[in-house]
C-alpha cells in the first residue's frame, strides 16, 4: 500500500502549519534573542521598537501569568530570559506586529545592555568546572578492574562525534487562536502535542482543558520537535492570551538554526581489553555529553548512550560512565537515535583502533564478539530473537565479503592516488521509551453510520508513514477498503495525555491502541450479525466488506451490518488503550528490561578516497535489516534509506561549528552541508532479514524509524580504512565528521 499522503505531498496539496488559512486580525511574532552566550541583562529598551510601524506589543517574562518555565525533565529553562543569559539565541522578548516583516524590522530596534561572562562551549571543560546537568550515570557489568589482568591486549583512546542540525524542511512554528471563555486553540508543528498543552497551561496559568492542540502533520521532526517545538507554541499562545487576537509564528531558517538545539556532540575516552583469541574481555568508557545550557531531554539521551555503549557485542566486563555537561550552547535535544549513535560510535572506534594495532580487519573482531540469543546486556536485559549472527552470515554470503576484501586489496596495490576501504556496521537498537511510563497510547475510533471510519490517535505524522500504518491496522482488523478510513489530525481534545511520537514507537504504541479499539468494535459487530442470523458470534467473520458465516459468504455487507448495528443502538465508537507489558527499569541499580524488543541489522559500506583531493565517494551500502514482518515495505525501505543517508551526513559532512564565544558559525545552508543527490551512496541495497518479528511490534512489524541511522557510522570507518591504506601513519583518533579537510589532513599527516 502506498503512503496515504504521497499524492497530496507531490502535488503540493498537503497542509502544513504555514498553509493553514489565517483568520482575519491575525498578528505575527518574531523572537528577540540573546546576542551573547553567557551574561546578564542590564537593561532592555523597547522605545524605538515600539514606535516601528505595525508593532502591537513586545512581550517579556513580566507578562507571564503563570510560571516562566519550560523545562520538561528538570525545571531549569526560562521561556523568556529574566536576567541571566545562557546561550546565543536564547529568547528574551516576543515582538508582535501586524505583519511578519514588521515584527522582524522592529526586532532590530530593540536595545540591550548586558554584562558578558566567559562562555563554556566544551564539554570536558564544563565537567572540569563541575558544570553538570545532573550527577553522572554509570553502567556496570562484571568487574573491569579485575578483568584487565586477564587481557592479552589493551588499547586506550578517544572518540569524538559532533552535533547535527535536524534541518527538517518545515521550520518550527505555531498558530494560536483565542476562543471564547479564555480557551486557546494551538496549531503546532510538534511531535508532542501534550507537551505543548502542558507547558502552555503552566506558563499561561490556565488548565490543560483550556488548551486544544491540533497537529495535521509535520514537514519532518527527526527529534527536533519532540521537546523544542514547545516554546514557540507557548509564546504564540501567550500573545493570544494577552492580546485576544490570533498570533502566528514561523521561524525563518536562520533563527531556527541559531535558536534550537541539535544532536549532542560527545567526547569520550575508552579502554578496551581483548583476550589472545580476540574476545573482548573488558570495556571501559567515559562519555562527555555536551548538553548545552539547559537539561531539555539530555538526561534521557545520556541514558540511551549508556544502553547502546556496547552496541552489538557481548562484553563480560564493562563500566561506562556518562556526564551530561552544561555549556553555553543552545540546549541540545533529541535527534534520531537519541544518544544511541553517539554511544555506538565509541565502541566502534575502540574496535577499529584495536584492529589497526593488531593488523587484522575490524570485522574479524566484530564478528567474534557479536551478540547472540540469550546474551545478557550490561543493563540486565537478555537478547531475544537475536538474529544478528544469521544476518551476518547472510550478508557475508550474499555480497561475498571475501571477494570485496580481496578486490579492495588489489585495487589499493594497483592505485596510488585512489584508495578503497570498506567496513561492517552491526546495529542492535532497543525499542521503547527508556522511561517506562511513556510507553502508552490511545486511539479513538468512530464507525460512522454510513460505514466509514475515523481514527484519532496520539501519533504525529512527520513523513515516516505512521498514519498509513495505523490505517492498515484498521483495514486488517475490519477487512474493509482503505477508502473508507480517514486518519484525523492529532488533537489533544480527542486523544489526551499522549507521549511524543518518538523512540521509533509511534506505530507500535498507537497502532496497538488502534488494534485494541478496532477489535472491540469488531466483537460488537459480530454479535450484531450473529443475532440476525441466529448463530454464534464466534462463527462470524468479515472479508472484503462481506459478512461470512462459518467461512461462507452471507448476503450481508459491511454497510448493511453497520446500518443494522446503529439501529440496534450498538456503540460504534471505541477508545483503545495500550501500554507495553513486561518492561521495567530500576535506575538505582541500572538494571531491568527497558526495551520491548531490539531491532538488528548489518551494513557493509565501500568507499573510494581521492588521495590527491581528499574527497571521497560512497560506492555502495549493502544492508540486511530486521523488519520483522513488515506491514509496509515501501515505507520501511524508505525509512532505512533516509536514516542511512542522515547517518552518513552526521558522520561525513555535517559540521556544526561554534566559536569560542558560543556563536554558531554554521547557521546557514551555505555553511552547513547536508548530503545531496551527489553525495549519497551510488548504490544502496537493502534486504530483509529472515525474522519472526515480535508480538510487541504492531502486527509483528518492527519499529524502523531510528535504527538504520546507525548504519551510517560504517561510512566513517570505511573512509578511515582507505585513508590508512594511503598513509599508514594516519591518526587513529576518531573524530567525526570525516570532512574532506580531515581526510586530506589524514592522508598527509605524520600521526
Ligand atoms: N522519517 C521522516 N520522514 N521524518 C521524520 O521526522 N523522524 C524519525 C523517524 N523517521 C522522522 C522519520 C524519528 S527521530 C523517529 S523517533 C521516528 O521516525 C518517529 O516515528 P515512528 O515512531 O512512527 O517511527
Ligand atoms: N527515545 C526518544 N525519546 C524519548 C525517549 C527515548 O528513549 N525517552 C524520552 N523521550
Ligand atoms: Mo526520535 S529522536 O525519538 O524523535
Amino acid at each position: 500500500m502506498k503512503n496515504i499522503d504521497s499524492k497530496s505531498h507531490v502535488t503540493g496539496k498537503s497542509i502544513y502549519l504555514d498553509d493553514i488559512p489565517t483568520l482575519q486580525g491575525t498578528l505575527y511574532a518574531a523572537v528577540y534573542s540573546s546576542p551573547i552566550a553567557h551574561g546578564e541583562i542590564q537593561s532592555l529598551d523597547f522605545a524605538q521598537a515600539l514606535d516601528m510601524p505595525g508593532v502591537v506589543s513586545i512581550i517579556t517574562h513580566k507578562d507571564i501569568a503563570g510560571e516562566n518555565q519550560i523545562g520538561g525533565i528538570f525545571p531549569d529553562e526560562e521561556l523568556l530570559a529574566e536576567k541571566e543569559l545562557h546561550f546565543q539565541g536564547q529568547p528574551i522578548a516576543v515582538v508582535i506586529a501586524d505583519t511578519e516583516q514588521q515584527a522582524f524590522d522592529a526586532r532590530k530596534k530593540i536595545e540591550l545592555e548586558y554584562i558578558e561572562h566567559k562562555a563554556i562551549v566544551d564539554a570536558r571543560e564544563a565537567q572540569a568546572q563541575n558544570s553538570l546537568i545532573m550527577p553522572p550515570r554509570t553502567f556496570r557489568k562484571g568487574d573491569v578492574n579485575k578483568a584487565w589482568q586477564d587481557c592479552e591486549y589493551i588499547f586506550e583512546g578517544r572518540a569524538q562525534s559532533n552535533g547535527q542540525e535536524h534541518l527538517y524542511l518545515e521550520t518550527q512554528g505555531a498558530y494560536a487562536i483565542p476562543l471564547e471563555n479564555d480557551n486557546i486553540k494551538i496549531y503546532s508543528s510538534t511531535q508532542s502535542p501534550t507537551a505543548v498543552q502542558r507547558t502552555t497551561a503552566k506558563v499561561l496559568n490556565i488548565g490543560m482543558h483550556n488548551i486544544e492542540v491540533d497537529v495535521q502533520r509535520l514537514g519532518g521532526g527527526f527529534g527536533g520537535k519532540e521537546d523544542q517545538a514547545t516554546p514557540w507554541a507557548t509564546m504564540a499562545a501567550l500573545g493570544a492570551q494577552l492580546l485576544k487576537k490570533p498570533v502566528k509564528f514561523v521561524l525563518n531558517r536562520i533563527d531556527d538554526m541559531r535558536m534550537t538545539g541539535k544532536r549532542h556532540p560527545y567526547d569520550s575516552d575508552y579502554k578496551i581489553g581483548l583476550s589472545k583469541d580476540l574476545k573482548i574481555i573488558a570495556f571501559e568508557s567515559t562519555m562527555y555529553q555536551n548538553a548545552g545550557a539547559a537539561a531539555d531531554l539530555s538526561p534521557a539521551i545520556l541514558g540511551r548512550s549508556l544502553f547502546h555503549s556496547t552496541n552489538s557485542y557481548y562484553i563480560p566486563n564493562t563500566q561506562v560512565t556518562a556526564y551530561s555537561c552544561k555549556t553555553n550552547l543552545p540546549p541540545n535535544t533529541a535527534f534520531r537515535g537519541f544518544g544511541g549513535p553517539q554511544g555506538m560510535f565509541v565502541i566502534e572506534s575502540a574496535l577499529a583502533h584495536a584492529a589497526k594495532e593488531l593488523n587484522i580487519p575490524t570485522y574479524k573482531l566484530q564478528h567474534k564478539n557479536l551478540l547472540k540469543e540469550g546474551d545478557e546486556l550490561p543493563y540486565g536485559q537478555k537478547i531475544e530473537g537475536g538474529i544478528l549472527p544469521q544476518i551476518w552470515r547472510k550478508l557475508v554470503h550474499k555480497h561475498d565479503l571475501q571477494s570485496i576484501e580481496n578486490q579492495t586489496d588489489i585495487f589499493n596495490k594497483n592505485n596510488s592516488n585512489f584508495k578503497k576501504g570498506f567496513s561492517l556496521m552491526p546495529v542492535t537498537f532497543g525499542i521503547s521509551f527508556t522511561k517506562t511510563p511513556m510507553n502508552q497510547a490511545r486511539a479513538l475510533v468512530h464507525i460512522y453510520s454510513d460505514g466509514s471510519i475515523g481514527i484519532s490517535t496520539g501519533a504525529i505524522e512527520m513523513g515516516q508513514g505512521v498514519n498509513t500504518k495505523i490505517l492498515q491496522v484498521a483495514v486488517q482488523v475490519f477487512s474493509v477498503s482503505a477508502d473508507r478510513i480517514k486518519l484525523e489530525s492529532t488533537n489533544t481534545t480527542r486523544v489526551a495525555n499522549t507521549s511524543p511520537t518518538a523512540a521509533s514507537t509511534g506505530a507500535d504504541l498507537n497502532g496497538k491502541a488502534t488494534e485494541i479499539a478496532c477489535n472491540a468494535l469488531l466483537a460488537r459487530l459480530k454479535t450484531s450479525a450473529a443475532k440476525s442470523f441466529g448463530v454464534s458470534p464466534d462463527d462470524i467473520s468479515i472479508k472484503n466488506e462481506v459478512i461470512y458465516h462459518l467461512g461462507k459468504a452471507t448476503d450481508m455487507t459491511w454497510t448493511q451490518l453497520i446500518d443494522q448495528a446503529f439501529l440496534e443502538r450498538v456503540n460504534l465508537t471505541e477508545n483503545g488503550h495500550y501500554s507495553t507489558p513486561v518492561i521495567h527499569y530500576d535506575m538505582s541499580i541500572e538494571k531491568g528490561i527497558p526495551f520491548a524488543y531490539h531491532v538488528y541489522g548489518l551494513a557493509l559500506t565501500e568507499v573510494t578516497v581521492d588521495c590527491i583531493r581528499g574527497t571521497y565517494e560512497i560506492d555502495s551500502v549493502k544492508i540486511i535489516h530486521d523488519f520483522g514482518k513488515s506491514l509496509n515495505p515501501t515505507i520501511d525501505f524508505g525509512q532505512v534509506e533516509g536514516a542511512l543517508v542522515q547517518g552518513i551526513g552526521w558522520m561525513t559532512m555535517e559540521e556544526i561549528r561554534y566559536n569560542d564565544q558560543g556563536r554558531l558559525l554554521s547557521s546557514t545552508l551555505s555553511t552547513y552541508k547536508i548530503p545531496d543527490i551527489y553525495s549519497v551512496p551510488k548504490e544502496i541495497i537493502i534486504n530483509a532479514a529472515q525474522s519472526e518479528g515480535t508480538d510487541f511490534a504492531i502486527l509483528k512489524s518492527k519499529a524502523v524509524g531510528e535504527p538504520p541511522l546507525m548504519y551510517g557510522i560504517g561510512t566513517y570507518f570505511a573512509i578511515a580504512q582507505a585513508v590508512r591504506a594511503f598513509n599508514p601513519k594516519a591518526k587513529l583518533e576518531a573524530n567525526a565528521p570525516f570532512t574532506v579537510e580531515k581526510v586530506l589532513m589524514g592522508l598527509y599527516a605524520d600521526n
